[in-house]
């Protein structure tokens, strides 16, 4: 008999130890859910500071700008298949960005045309870029403000050069290289006008003569 009131006793203190030793943990929180708006109110009925937007310092991440760091290329003919290939790269980069870029995405994309200025393994080459980056700064807000930057920038060459320029009003609808956000399909090459690398015939359209570092 005295042992089953013991044996309650103890249960019943544990459980009051339990339940306070919970309460410890999660103190009542006065704040509560408006049922309505799903807005939540602290204490006094105060609103949270939930939705504020947090201000983040972006980081300075030193060597985005800077001068160029390869040596001179000299190789003709290496100049000339490296530009093709980075002008391929560069548009598809482009074209394949956020239609609606993160503030960081946006950063990212900048930051990345900044470094290729600087590390493209041409230095001559680099140096061009260069100049053009400082008199036409990248535009980050949108795939298409992007694209057309891109195909503003190469249509500068193309000017200078003396080449025939891109349309790049009809960019979007002509220029299908596959880079929507389905996966990279084969594409006929043929049909696509800035797939140029492998192919020099097609140089005097590019203006790779700015990779090449030819003024
Ligand atoms: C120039 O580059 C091409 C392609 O990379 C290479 O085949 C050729 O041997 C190089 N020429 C010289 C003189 O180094
Ligand atoms: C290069 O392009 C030209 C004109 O588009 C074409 O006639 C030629 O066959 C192409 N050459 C190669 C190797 O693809």
């Amino acid at each position: 008999m005295i042992s089953r009131f013991a044996k309650s006793l103890g249960l019943i203190v544990f459980a009051i130890f339990l339940l306070s030793t919970l309460a410890m943990i999660h103190p009542p929180s006065r704040s509560y859910m408006e049922p309505w708006s799903g807005q939540i109110f602290g204490e006094g009925g105060v609103e949270k500071m939930l939705h504020d937007k947090v201000f983040v310092q972006p980081p300075i991440i030193s060597g985005v700008k800077g001068g160029v760091i390869m040596p001179k290329l000299g190789n003709a003919t290496a100049k000339a298949s490296l530009g093709r290939a980075t002008w391929k790269l560069l548009h598809t980069t482009t074209l394949r960005y956020p239609e609606h870029p993160t503030q960081d995405e946006r950063e990212a994309l900048s930051s990345y045309f900044h470094l290729s200025s600087r590390l493209y393994p041409c230095g001559e080459c680099a140096a061009e870029f260069q100049q053009l980056l400082a008199k036409y700064p990248p535009q980050t807000s949108s795939r298409k403000a992007a694209s057309l930057w891109l195909c503003a920038v190469h249509n500068q060459v193309n000017e200078r050069l003396h080449k025939p320029e891109f349309d790049c009003a009809h960019l979007s609808n002509e220029y299908d290289c596959g880079c929507g956000d389905a996966p990279i399909t084969a594409t006929d090459d043929a049909a696509d006008p800035m797939d140029l690398e492998d192919n020099d015939s097609k140089d005097d359209v590019t203006g790779v003569d700015m990779i090449r570092g030819g003024r």
